[in-house]
């Protein structure tokens, strides 16, 4: 007997029939960057066709995005103003509710929720007078930001900041507020990773001082990895997320399996950035890259991808349907 994998590897078409991964345009999440200091779109080095925009270039961005079947949208705001504490809300608001309001439900709108892009200090919480985070301020102010957004109109929260507990009281918040039906895609397994500097660079949210290893998950540990998504899941996250998505493939089954909950991957800014620069330096072509990679991180188990090229989609031959 002749043992081949060959044999229904020689036509394309048996090739398609015995695919076990695709994907449907809706199952990858594009992020926008929407900035009030902006005025002219600025680019972000190492991410492409992605810019930071002011709110009109960037309704006009996603209505283009919408033609190629993109409608699924990770907003990242990002204020002028920075403060310790007490963070001024107005911008992110009008913001929102601009995209909302001129898309309504032709798109679905998340917004990533923290506080690095809004603190004088870069990081993603508030400090008490000895520097050591003051988790309740923290929480208190995740929780607001969640509510105002959700006052704006948005679709779901997205919240990245790592904080203790912080899944618990957003979700409490909202349900007082009457956002019963809004879902938290929790940041769940979340590492201090050194592939976030081009977003860094966008959302101007670098610390100014020391990393965050001291709230974000360490890359050597993986029980730890599996308790942070778990202890979200209890919490009552809708949605689990693994980031870097690429290099947290190990994550996604188990996470799955411990929760029971869907589990995305978010393809971080320095991932996406090493494929596109390869890319342009005429090493690999750059879809056929992130074909490849999405599709991986699918047959890892992850639900859905979040990507700064998932306006390609239909480029790709994914649909929405
Ligand atoms: C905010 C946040 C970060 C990213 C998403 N939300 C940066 C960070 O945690 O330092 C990174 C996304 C990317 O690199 O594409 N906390």
């Amino acid at each position: 007997m002749s043992d081949k994998l060959l044999r229904l590897k020689k036509n394309v078409i048996l090739r398609n029939m015995c695919a076990e991964t695709s994907f449907l345009s809706d199952q990858l999440i594009q992020p926008i960057f929407i900035s009030e200091k902006v005025s002219d779109k600025k680019s972000i080095p190492g991410l492409g066709d992605n810019f930071v925009f002011n709110i009109q270039d960037a309704l006009k961005q996603i209505e283009n995005d919408l033609k190629n079947d993109c409608r699924n949208f990770l907003l990242f705001l990002i204020p002028s103003e920075k403060k310790e504490l007490d963070f001024n809300l107005n911008f992110q608001s009008e913001a929102i509710s601009q995209v909302k309001n001129f898309f309504k439900d032709d798109i679905f709108l998340w917004a990533d929720v923290c506080l690095c892009s809004m603190t004088t200090h870069g990081h993603c919480c508030v400090f008490d007078k000895s520097q050591n985070i003051d988790i309740k301020k923290s929480l208190s102010s995740l929780s607001k930001t969640a509510v105002t957004y959700a006052d704006a109109g948005i679709d779901g929260i997205a919240p990245s900041d790592m904080m203790d507990g912080r899944t618990n009281k957003i979700r409490l918040a909202l349900d007082e507020n009457n956002y019963d039906l809004i879902p938290i895609m929790s940041y769940s397994s979340k590492f201090a990773s050194n592939f976030y500097g081009p977003f860094r660079d966008a959302a101007d949210s670098t610390p100014s001082f020391g990393d965050r290893k001291h709230y974000q998950l360490d890359y050597r540990n993986k029980n730890d990895a599996l308790r942070a998504s778990t202890r979200c899941a209890e919490e009552g996250a809708d949605l689990l997320m693994v980031k870097p998505g690429l290099y947290s493939l190990d994550l996604i089954q188990p996470i799955n399996n411990l929760t029971g909950l869907m589990v995305g991957a978010y393809q971080v800014s320095g991932e996406y950035a090493g494929i596109n620069l390869a890319s342009e330096n005429n090493l690999l072509e750059l879809n056929k890259g992130l074909f490849e990679s999405w599709h991986v991180m699918k047959r890892a188990g992850a639900q859905f991808i979040i990507t700064y090229g998932a306006r390609k989609s239909k480029e790709l031959g994914f649909s929405v349907k």
